[in-house]
């Protein structure tokens, strides 16, 4: 793997179409959870993005979604099909739980399809049953709710 340069920002409203089109794109290949428009705007503070510091094309985006004083989700997360394996996703998801660390935050996990990316990055499988309901109720907007087919994985920063 070689790692690029990339510029990690937080995301702006300007960026949301772009990053729609990303997570859509994602989501059609089966990959990841689609995402409303009306969605992303609600919840853009907690969206980073990496962008080419040549150009500002976006590359990828992730999300760190606070749910309780000791628990915080890594949603979203998407990089370019033609960008991937330069190691953005790891800075997407390092940087995520950099700021739940500085968030005092001890607990990050994720829903995910690919299990194995989380595991190179220090996260370990759960068994979602020990996820706080208050998860589930994100989940009630979701077309696979109550069939929830994605792994769940964590990691402890403390
Ligand atoms: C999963 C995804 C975010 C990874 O991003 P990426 O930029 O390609 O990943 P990186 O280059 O940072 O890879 C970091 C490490 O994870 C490994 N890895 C990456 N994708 C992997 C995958 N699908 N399965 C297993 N390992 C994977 C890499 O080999 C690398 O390991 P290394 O450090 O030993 O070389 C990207 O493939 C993607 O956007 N997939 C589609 C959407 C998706 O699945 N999102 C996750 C939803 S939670």
């Amino acid at each position: 793997m070689t790692n690029m340069a990339i510029e990690l920002v937080r995301a702006k409203p300007a960026d949301v179409k772009a990053m729609y089109g990303l997570i859509r794109t994602s989501a059609e290949e089966g990959q990841m959870l689609p995402r409303a428009l009306s969605d992303l705007y609600e919840c853009l503070r907690d969206f980073l993005i990496a962008r080419d510091p040549a150009d500002g094309a976006l590359l990828g985006c992730c999300a760190l979604h606070i749910v309780w004083d000791d628990l915080a989700e890594v949603r979203s997360l998407t990089v370019r099909a033609d960008q991937r394996s330069h190691g953005v996703g790891r800075t997407l998801v390092a940087q995520c739980l950099a700021d739940a660390r500085a968030l005092g935050i001890p607990r990050v996990f994720a829903l995910t399809y690919v299990p194995a990316f989380f595991h190179k990055l220090g996260f370990h499988d759960l068994d979602k049953e020990a996820l706080p309901h208050k998860v589930w109720s994100d989940c009630l907007r979701c077309h696979k709710y109550p069939d929830c087919d994605e792994l769940a994985v964590a990691i402890d920063l403390v």
